[in-house]
């Protein structure tokens, strides 16, 4: 009896402990480290979990799931892509598609997702992520 009560405690525990951790996974994120350069993009970070694995994306981030995402740090993008160590380093001042680590990683996924589903709502086009400054 005790012991099932003890486990029933440590459930409550961990799943207390899920809740808590992914209150800080960010749902939506906008990223604007180029905002003086191009509008900027915004997307739903929590609906992205169910297209790809964490690493994907946070590809320095070897292990990071959404079961060890709370013991891990999670570094920026920017930290290490505005001003990069190396020249192979793909960096955010370039606007090619090809060039810049958000249009390779970004848009290279929604092109293969349009390939495979025509329906797919990936955005592939500037204005989808990049939305027009609103006029007035
Ligand atoms: C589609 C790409 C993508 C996927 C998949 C993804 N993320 Fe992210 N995540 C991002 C981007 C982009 C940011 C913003 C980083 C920045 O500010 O440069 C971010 C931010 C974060 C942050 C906040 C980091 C900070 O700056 O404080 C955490 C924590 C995080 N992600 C965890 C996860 C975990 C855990 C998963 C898997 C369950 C995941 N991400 C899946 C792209 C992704
Ligand atoms: C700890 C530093 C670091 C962080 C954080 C980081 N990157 Fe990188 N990234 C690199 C380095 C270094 C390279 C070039 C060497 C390589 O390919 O690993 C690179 C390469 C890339 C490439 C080109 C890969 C290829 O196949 O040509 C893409 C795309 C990319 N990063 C996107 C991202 C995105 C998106 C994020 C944030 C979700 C991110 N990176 C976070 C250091 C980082
Ligand atoms: C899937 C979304 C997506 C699409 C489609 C897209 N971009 Fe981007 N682009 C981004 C993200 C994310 C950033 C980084 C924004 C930031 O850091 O403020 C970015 C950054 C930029 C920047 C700023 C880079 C700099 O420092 O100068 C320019 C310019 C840009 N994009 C132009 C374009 C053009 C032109 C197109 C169409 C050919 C396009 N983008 C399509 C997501 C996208
Ligand atoms: C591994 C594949 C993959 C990667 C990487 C990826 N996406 Fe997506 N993204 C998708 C798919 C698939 C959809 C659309 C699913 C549907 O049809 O509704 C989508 C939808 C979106 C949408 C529209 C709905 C929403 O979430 O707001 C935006 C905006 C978006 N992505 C931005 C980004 C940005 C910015 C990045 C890079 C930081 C990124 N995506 C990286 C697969 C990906």
């Amino acid at each position: 009896m005790r012991k099932i009560a003890l486990s029933v405690l440590a459930l409550m525990v961990a799943a207390a402990a899920f809740v808590a951790f992914a209150a800080e996974l960010p749902e939506t994120i906008t990223i604007d480290d180029c905002a003086d350069k191009k509008a900027p993009v915004e997307f739903t970070h929590e609906a992205h979990f169910a297209y790809s694995d964490c690493v994907t994306c946070h590809h320095t981030s070897e292990g990071l799931t959404l079961e060890t995402a709370a013991t891990m740090e999670v570094p920026s993008c920017a930290s290490c892509h505005n001003e990069p160590e190396n020249a192979e380093t793909p960096k955010c001042s370039e606007m090619s598609l090809k060039k810049n680590h958000y249009h390779i990683s970004c848009v290279g996924c929604h092109k293969e997702a349009v390939a495979e589903n025509a329906e797919s709502k990936a955005p592939t086009k500037c204005v989808d992520c990049h939305p027009a400054p609103a006029k007035g």
